[in-house]
């Protein structure tokens, strides 16, 4: 039986009774994979278990309960405030984030193809939503000298209790072939990645992308002007990273063939580093030139060098015309014919430049455009979340996921994805009821669902599209 389920064994093992219990609240959650609750447990209990290695904070082993109670409440439809209820699987979610992830996670356990959250940074200023966990009169991110380990730990700990449920519930809904994308800035980076690193394990790290929100700095700041936000991306054991369309510079094509194609010229023999002959041996050997002379990789100052290619490369390559000889000054020399590629794709880097994926005042334009100016702080771009769909989906019927949904973009970037490729991907966004203080829409999530309307609506003046729609669901707390 320990075979099969093996935290049974280190249940067996400990004597503390609190590990005991946590075990038994993650074991009865039978999907778990054993390895992670037994990581879980005693990450949480690391103080008491000796000196380790992790992230402690106060409040910890309680926010891991909070997130292992089972759910309260019930998710009620609200035909008034969907669009095409009856047709559609997209949906947006009225509620608490930890309460709806619960109810959602016998449904979709494992279900979902991409997550993207944008949780409160904690920067402590007071924005439309809830952004500060710190106690009154605390300086922001800046520590005053005189405060003390438990007021710096107070200042981060509430944000920890915050995320560490809700992110434990987010990786139980990933697909094996899942990816995260969180998006941070420096108040909270260091704790975030150490909160990741144990929730969905250090080993699923892919990367921190560093994404320029602005394109200018702010004149007015007191020393750093800010000019990035980080994303912090993790993927399930079978996460695959999609490579990006790349458009190539025509400029640097420029030999054309017979055929009138643009190509560039590479020189058959290695440049750089692990070019030399002792590092590739079986890559140093003659080939014929046009001549019938022999020709070795041989580096301009004598050194031997290696080919790019086998003997039965080149030969290939030969055959179908992508081999082109060139006489200079010092005989003759070979080169691999590159052709121009329409359909060229390059891997994603991990600096984004606000050109390929927007900025923070384009964010805000689009939002203006469907919905007047200054309804929402800090919206992101519809670019930068498109471009995660990129990575992280294939563009058939995969689910996203944004369970801090803030003036619903994701949902945006969606239904625009889905236009470009033909995709059918669908999408769910959690949205606490925080008052906005404005008429048309009193509540964030009032906006969120007023936002996602008018895109559609858009999308239906211009005809285009297949008719999208949502259903508006309602986290409701008594019982039914
Ligand atoms: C930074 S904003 C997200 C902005 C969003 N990415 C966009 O482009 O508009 C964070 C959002 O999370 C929401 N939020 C905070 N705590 C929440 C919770 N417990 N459940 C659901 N939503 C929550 C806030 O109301 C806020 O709208």
């Amino acid at each position: 039986m320990y075979k099969q389920f093996p935290a049974m064994a280190f249940r067996e093992e400990s004597e503390d009774p609190r590990f005991r219990e946590l075990l038994d609240m993650l074991l009865e959650q039978r999907r778990t994979n054993p390895e992670r609750v037994r990581r879980l447990v005693e990450a949480c209990l690391g103080e008491e278990m000796g000196e380790r290695y992790g992230l402690s904070w106060s409040g910890k082993q309680k926010a891991l309960r909070e997130g292992l109670q089972p759910p309260t409440g019930r998710l009620v439809p609200v035909s008034e405030k969907s669009v095409r209820p009856e047709r559609t699987e997209n949906r947006i979610i009225e509620g608490d984030n930890l309460e709806v992830l619960k109810l959602l996670e016998p449904e979709l356990s494992g279900q979902v193809k991409m997550i993207y959250i944008d949780p409160p940074y904690n920067t402590g200023h007071r924005y439309i939503y809830k952004d500060s966990w710190r106690e009154r009169g605390s300086r922001g991110r800046h520590a005053r000298e005189t405060d003390g380990a438990d007021a710096v730990d107070r200042r981060h700990a509430g944000w920890l209790n915050m995320m560490y449920p809700r992110l434990i519930l987010a990786s139980r809904l990933l697909r094996p072939d899942g990816m995260i994308f969180v998006s941070i800035d420096d108040h909270e980076v260091h704790r975030l990645r150490l909160l990741m690193d144990e929730v969905f394990g250090e080993e699923r790290f892919l990367a921190t992308i560093i994404w320029q929100k602005v394109y200018s700095p702010r004149m007015d700041a007191r020393g750093f002007s800010a000019d990035h936000d980080y994303i912090l991306v993790y993927g399930g054991p079978e996460a695959r990273v999609n490579r990006l369309p790349f458009r190539q510079n025509r400029s640097q094509f420029g030999k054309v063939d017979d055929a009138g194609r643009p190509y560039r010229r590479r020189s058959l023999r290695k440049e750089g580093s692990h070019s030399l002959r002792s590092d590739a041996p079986g890559f140093f050997f003659p080939l014929t030139a046009p001549d019938g002379t022999k020709v070795w990789p041989v580096k301009p100052d004598g050194t031997e060098g290696c080919w790019r290619w086998t003997r039965e490369k080149y030969e290939r390559e030969l055959a179908a015309g992508n081999v082109e000889w060139v006489k200079g000054e010092k005989g003759w020399q070979p080169y691999a014919k590159q052709y121009m590629n329409p359909d060229a794709t390059r891997p994603p880097t991990t600096i984004w430049m606000h050109r390929e994926a927007g900025h923070n005042h384009e964010a805000s334009e689009e939002l203006a455009e469907l919905l007047g100016p200054r309804v929402f702080d800090s919206p992101k771009p519809v670019r930068l979340i498109r471009r995660m769909l990129q990575i992280a989906t294939t563009g058939e019927d995969d689910l996203v996921l944004d369970f801090f949904a803030g003036s619903g973009t994701t949902a945006q970037a969606v239904l625009e994805q889905n236009l470009e490729d033909g995709g059918k991907r669908r999408f769910i966004l959690v949205q606490l009821p925080e008052p906005t203080g404005l008429d048309p829409f009193p509540t964030i999530s009032d906006l969120t669902a007023e936002r996602v309307r008018r895109v559609i609506r858009r999308m239906e003046e211009q005809g285009i599209g297949e008719e999208p729609g949502f259903r508006f669901e309602r986290w409701c707390g008594d019982a039914p």
